[in-house]
Parts: structure tokens; C-alpha cells; sequence
């Protein structure tokens, strides 16, 4: 893969700064009502989920614990989902008898939400709810239910604010569509 010009290989602007920081702040007064009084942990996926998280969790006004996992569904530099999901960071603490919501940056063949939604439902939280940023339903596999949604967005790919190609533009502030020349490039 050539090197990123990080700028210079976005065709377009999806979502700016002020509409990302306006919508995540209705996330939050939405979630801060809707569990006040109970005990909830914030479980982020990481590593694309990294911004949303770190502005959502500052966007809610009750206690709240939060806890890491990474799990990988795409391989390398590939613009398609493989199907696969692999845990490679874990929760710290135990979710049992807590309320867990899960965020995430993009859900779009659902088949990681999927995955991760069994596997922590097994630790028996005593509710497990979804939020997530963006939605691509053109290319769902498996259905998900969510529960807080940023936006629905169209099949392209994007970039930006936690998202990557190869790894890059994850520090963009904005989200972007990636040229496709950029992917199609050997
Ligand atoms: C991305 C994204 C979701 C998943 C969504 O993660 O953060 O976890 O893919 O795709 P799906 O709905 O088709 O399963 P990725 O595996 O690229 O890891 P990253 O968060 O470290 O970029």
C-alpha cells in the first residue's frame, strides 16, 4: 500500500465535525436519561469506536464505568468484511448483574455485532444494548437491532473519525469517503 496522503485521498466529506459533535451529544443526553439511576458500563470496540466513545462518554451525565475489547473482523487491507471475528482484547472486569451498551463506530454486515452480542450476553449482563455511529444497511447479512444510532449512511466506503483503510485516516476529525482509486490501487 502507498503511503496515505491523508487529505489529498478523501473524494468527498460524509459527515463534518459540528454534525458528528451534535449528534453524539443527543446520544448522550439520550443515554444519560434513559439509565439514570442504573449501573451501566460502556463496552467500546475498538479500535474504530475510539473517538466515538471518548466523545460519547463526555456527552453523558451520570456515573458510568467503561471497559475495552478489540475484535478484528476485517483482514489487512481489505474494503469487504471477511466474516471472521477474532477477540484480541477481552473485557477487564465481569458486566454480570450491570447494564452493558456497546459502542461501536459502524455496523455493516452486522456479522461482528453479531458475534460480539452472543459472546457478552453470556456474561450475563442484566441488560446488553447497542449504539452505534453509523449504519450501512446495504450491505446487512444479519439483522441488528439498535438501540442508539448516530446515522444511516450509503454503501461507500469511509474513513475518518476512529474508521481506516490499512490502518490510516482513523485521525481524520471528519468522516469521508475514501477515492475509490485508493483501494483499487494494487
Ligand atoms: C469494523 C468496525 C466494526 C466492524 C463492522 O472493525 O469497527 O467492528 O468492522 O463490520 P461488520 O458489520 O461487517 O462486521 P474492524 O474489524 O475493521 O476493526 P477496527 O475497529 O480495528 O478498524
Amino acid at each position: 500500500m502507498r503511503m496515505p496522503d491523508l487529505v489529498g485521498d478523501v473524494a468527498s466529506v460524509l459527515l463534518t465535525e459540528e454534525q458528528i459533535h451534535q449528534r453524539v451529544t443527543e446520544l448522550g443526553a439520550r443515554i444519560s436519561a434513559d439509565y439514570q439511576g442504573r449501573e451501566l458500563t460502556l463496552v467500546s470496540v475498538l479500535k474504530g469506536s475510539l473517538p466515538f466513545m471518548a466523545d460519547l462518554m463526555r456527552a453523558i451525565s451520570i456515573p458510568v464505568s467503561i471497559d475495552l475489547m478489540e475484535v478484528s473482523s476485517y483482514g489487512g487491507t481489505a474494503t469487504e468484511s471477511s466474516g471472521l471475528v477474532r477477540i484480541l482484547k477481552d473485557l477487564s472486569k465481569p458486566i454480570e448483574g450491570r447494564h452493558a451498551l456497546i459502542v461501536e463506530d459502524i455496523i455493516d454486515t452486522g456479522l461482528t455485532l453479531n458475534y460480539l452480542s452472543g459472546y457478552l450476553r453470556g456474561k450475563n449482563p442484566s441488560t446488553l444494548h447497542i449504539c452505534t455511529l453509523l449504519d450501512k444497511p446495504a450491505r446487512r447479512l444479519v439483522d441488528i437491532p439498535i438501540d442508539y444510532l448516530g446515522f444511516t449512511i450509503p454503501d461507500q466506503f469511509v474513513i475518518g473519525y476512529g474508521l481506516d483503510y490499512g490502518e490510516y485516516y482513523r485521525n481524520l476529525p471528519f468522516i469521508g469517503v475514501l477515492r475509490p482509486e485508493v483501494y483499487a490501487a494494487p
